[in-house]
């Protein structure tokens, strides 16, 4: 048996599937943040000032909004958002040293990618 050490690699590994799924919720996490600020909330105060401002301001976007490609989109966001929230609840409990070793961290790190993608699928579920 031998005992030299594991050859580790002299480069920065930056392709994602080779990431630990904790490295995967966090980098989405970051990447969610980032998008939720812009354009997420400029878009949705501006969809808000038009729906509420006037009726056909509301039926404009309603006819937008219903069709599918458009719906689809808006899931994706609705993940980002979704991601965002429970891997932020994740981070909390982390900072008060909740789930902090390696099993439970890989756990409660499935558990995100579990969670977000169950509630986007049952807003979808309502959106259609
Ligand atoms: C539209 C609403 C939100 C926006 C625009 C937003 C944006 C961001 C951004 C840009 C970051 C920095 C990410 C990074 O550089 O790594 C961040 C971090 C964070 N967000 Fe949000 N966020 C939002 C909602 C939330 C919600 C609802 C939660 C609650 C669960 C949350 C929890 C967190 C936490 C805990 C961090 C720090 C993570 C760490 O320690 O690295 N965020 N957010």
């Amino acid at each position: 048996m031998t005992t030299a050490p594991k050859q580790r690699p002299k480069y920065y590994d930056l392709n994602l599937a080779h990431l630990p799924v904790p490295g995967l919720v966090s980098i989405f996490h970051r990447i969610s943040g980032a998008l939720l600020f812009f354009p997420v909330i400029p878009a949705v105060l501006y969809l808000m000032q038009v729906t509420l401002g006037s009726e056909a301001g509301w039926l404009r976007w309603q006819a937008v909004f219903s069709q599918p490609a458009v719906k689809v989109v808006l899931l994706g966001f609705v993940w980002l958002y979704a991601h965002h929230f429970f891997a932020g609840i994740r981070y909390l409990l982390l900072d008060v040293h909740l789930g902090v070793a390696k099993e439970p961290a890989r756990a409660t790190a499935m558990l995100v990618f579990v969670l977000g993608a169950a509630a986007t699928l049952l807003i979808g579920w309502r959106l259609w």
